[in-house]
């Protein structure tokens, strides 16, 4: 059973976070009043579609956003919107389908919070697999979780190098607890040290693959005018990086963006982490992927409670002939690792934008 206990909540709304984030990045404009409006919490006896849109919220693969939704009267499904697929990176859609795990746990997050249960089953099979939420009353759940939806975020920023408490790291675990996942951490310098080593081989062989860079390049937005035009994709300052004219981030995506600038960027991410937490379905089918896809939401929100940041370096899983040997270091020949992810603590970056429910809805 999942655990919806939480500690101490940070207590920052979007609008505080918003304020703190602005100083750094004070030309966003337009930016910040659409984060503003995206990211507001419900208000009392939401339509289904309110629930939607707090399920868009999650993350999701190169903020793709590779999902649909079918409203019907009492229940919701989820389903996977292939047009939307990223065939480089994840040939065989298996971050599609985490992606609508997250999706679908937000979504049952913000339906306890409005007095409604949610029974989550997956159907189909194959590529064919998505997610039914049916509701119906029960007792309202207004946990720190929901509170979190909005403020949750991916930081690919260096941390501050200071370690989280054991009693932290119990939270994560304890929230992040789903039938058939496994979550394994991280935190000795050895260990994050030799993960860091997967990181490098794997992120080498990525930049090596021009399909793999060129695949990235589509869903780089360089500036606000670009990024609110599409509301997807990876919006520069929300990785940290300069916002600058298309013309220009083009040229500097061809000078910049070099394999050795990369790890050395990682290698630095990784050194000032806390921590690194390792995602595992018991199976390899998308049934568990979606599993996997809740238990790590569940992971980043009630990190975000705790004022605990978040990002994925799946390089090594990415990789095909990388993972293999990945799951021997971690002891588990025979499975599948779904997803690496680094935490610690740093200031937040901006966050992205989603599309609006009228565009997921079908
Ligand atoms: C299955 C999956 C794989 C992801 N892989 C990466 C990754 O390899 N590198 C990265 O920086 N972010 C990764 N992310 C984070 C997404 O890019 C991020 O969720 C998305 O851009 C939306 O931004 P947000 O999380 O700040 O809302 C991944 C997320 C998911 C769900």
């Amino acid at each position: 059973m999942l655990s919806r206990r939480t500690l101490i909540f940070s207590g920052l709304s979007v609008a505080a976070l918003g304020g703190a984030v602005y100083g750094l990045w004070p030309r966003l404009g337009k930016y910040w009043d659409e984060v503003e409006r995206q990211r507001q919490l419900l208000s009392s006896n939401p339509e289904l579609e309110g629930f939607v849109r707090m399920a868009t919220l999650a993350a999701n693969g190169h903020n793709s956003q590779p999902w649909k939704f079918r409203i019907n009267p009492t229940d919701v499904s989820i389903l996977p919107d292939f047009s939307r697929r990223t065939q480089v990176v994840d040939p065989d859609d298996h971050h599609l389908f985490v992606s609508l795990g997250c999706a679908a746990e937000n979504f049952t997050i913000a339906a306890a919070a409005h007095g409604q249960t949610a029974d989550v089953r997956v159907f189909g099979g194959g590529p064919e697999t998505a997610v039914n939420i049916a509701l119906q009353p029960g007792a309202t759940q207004e946990t720190s979780l929901y509170k979190a939806i909005p403020l949750r975020q991916s930081t690919r920023s260096d941390f501050d190098g200071k370690s989280v408490t054991a009693a932290e790291i119990d939270l994560l675990t304890a929230a992040a607890r789903e039938d058939g996942v496994s979550v394994l951490i991280f935190t000795d310098t050895t260990q994050r040290e030799a993960i860091l080593e997967f990181v490098v081989e794997g992120n080498s062989a990525q930049m090596d693959d021009p399909a793999f860079v060129a695949e990235l390049r589509q869903w780089l937005r360089f500036n606000p005018r670009q990024a609110l035009a599409t509301k997807d994709g990876l919006f520069s300052a929300c990785t940290g990086n300069p916002v600058v004219p298309g013309w220009m981030g083009d040229a500097m995506f061809d000078v910049f963006f070099t394999k050795d600038g990369e790890n050395d960027k990682y290698s630095k991410h990784i050194r000032s982490s806390a921590g690194i937490a390792v995602f595992i379905g018991d199976r390899e089918d998308p049934e568990h992927w979606i599993k996997v896809g809740r238990s790590f939401q569940l992971f980043a929100l009630q990190a975000t409670v705790l004022g605990i940041r978040n990002a994925h370096l799946n390089m090594p899983i990415e990789v095909p002939s990388l993972r293999p040997e990945f799951a021997r270091w971690l002891g588990i020949p025979d499975m599948r690792p779904d997803l690496i992810v680094r935490f610690g603590r740093a200031p937040a970056l901006p966050m992205s934008l989603r599309r609006p429910v009228s565009e997921v809805v079908i």
